[in-house]
């Protein structure tokens, strides 16, 4: 599965300028946000010169002017930029009329089916041993001396089904409330995931895919997903070209109980959307913060870069959430442009940053700011 140009084809980029949506959202998107766009503006020469456009997005966006997703935030993505960044959206707990999230919204109207989230631990014991007092929120996987395997493993989620097409419905029945939910899974979608996770595995060095599902229950429906997953080294024109990938599978319950008892028996974990959304947030908690978890949004003709985190309420406007996860996510969008120097550079600024542990955000047990820690990844850079 070859990695198509994206709308604004690549080969006119090269020489020229790359041009980056930036939609920060709400929240904390606005405060990581501005960190990735130093980040890469440090790069330099070394990637096209970056042209960031300002994009409309978000709850607070819909409260002031009734849309979440300006249909011109759309045709700018599609039409003229090679590339985009997603903040974090704050998108209520309860029902508000004509409101719907805009980043489900975009993940689907630009077709980036596969959510890549890598989740790898830099050191967790060095990160225990920094100076700091403040209560360290992660390492009592650090601490312990019986202490975990470092984690290193990619969640793919599939990004444009499940659950999430949003199709619920709520009557009164002589016993109250009832309300639906519909959860569509296609051949279609679950056969690109699939290609996505084996595509992905068969880079990496372990070369195994362990396929997440729960079809002892849902025998139809991730019975499907399964299924499509498991024959995808068998496809057509595939010929042998996985032979080398490992398959394993596990059951979405037994698999947050396996991640968290034995994180190094993954490799890259293939989920249907709302499985993939919580597996990914757990192993967040096994390498210390979720403001260090990065994800690309990835469709055959377009790459969102999005840290895996929230909008994060409990901290917004405080200048205390670490950037790392965005300035992360990057990197990896960066990468899949084809611009893997750039992205090597990123990423070892930011894990030379965390290894140090004298600049850390309070999620890492630090007393630094998110412009503090912004400026110690852009110096190394
Ligand atoms: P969250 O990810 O915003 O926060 C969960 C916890 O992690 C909080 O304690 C927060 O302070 C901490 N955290 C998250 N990112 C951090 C960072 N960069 N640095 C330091 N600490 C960080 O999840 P929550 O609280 O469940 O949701 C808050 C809002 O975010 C909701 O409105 C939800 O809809 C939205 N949300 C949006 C997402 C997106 O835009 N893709 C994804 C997940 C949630
Ligand atoms: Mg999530």
């Amino acid at each position: 599965m070859a990695f198509r140009p994206p709308f604004r084809s690549m080969a006119t980029t090269a020489g020229r300028s790359l041009k980056i949506g930036m939609l920060p959202a709400d929240g904390i998107g606005r405060e990581v946000l501005p960190a990735a766009r130093a980040a890469i503006l440090a790069l330099g020469s070394s990637i096209p010169k970056p042209e960031f456009i300002d994009l409309a997005a978000g709850f607070e966006h819909f409260t002031r002017t009734g849309t979440a997703l300006p249909d011109e935030t759309v045709s700018v993505l599609q039409q003229e930029c090679d590339c985009a960044m997603f903040g974090a959206v704050s998108s209520p707990s309860r029902k508000v009329t004509g409101y719907s999230s805009p980043i489900v919204a975009l993940r689907k109207k630009m077709d980036l089916y596969a959510n890549i989230r890598p989740v790898t631990s830099v050191s967790l014991h060095q990160l225990s041993d920094c100076n700091s007092t403040a209560p360290i929120s992660m390492p009592q996987v650090a601490a312990d001396p019986t202490a975990k395997p470092d984690v290193d493993l990619v969640v793919i989620r599939e990004n444009t089904e499940c659950l999430y097409v949003k199709q619920e419905n709520q009557v009164n029945t002589e016993h109250g409330k009832e309300a639906r939910a519909t959860r569509l899974i296609t051949e279609r979608a679950s056969r690109r995931i699939g290609e996505m996770a084996f595509k992905t595995a068969l880079a990496r060095p372990r070369k195994h895919v362990t396929i997440i599902h729960k079809s002892n229950v849902l025998s139809i429906t991730d019975g499907l997903f399964r299924e499509t997953v498991r024959a995808v080294p068998s496809l057509p024109g595939v010929n042998g070209k996985y032979d080398e990938v490992a398959i394993a599978e596990q059951l979405v319950d037994s698999a947050v109980y396996r991640l968290f008892r034995e994180p190094n028996i993954y490799d890259v974990m293939v989920a249907p959307n709302l499985y993939g959304d919580i597996l990914s947030d757990a192993a967040a908690a096994l390498v210390g913060s979720l403001g260090l978890v990065p994800s690309i949004n990835a469709g055959d003709s377009f790459v969102m870069g999005e840290p895996v985190h929230g909008s994060a309420p409990d901290i917004a406007g405080q200048d205390i959430a670490n950037p790392l996860a965005a300035i992360r996510s990057a990197a990896l969008m960066l990468r899949h442009l084809g611009y893997g120097d750039g992205a090597n550079r990123i990423e070892k600024a930011v894990d030379a940053v965390i290894r140090e542990g004298k600049v850390l955000t309070p999620d890492l047990g630090g007393k630094s700011k998110t412009s503090e820690v912004t400026n110690e990844v852009i110096k190394r850079i």
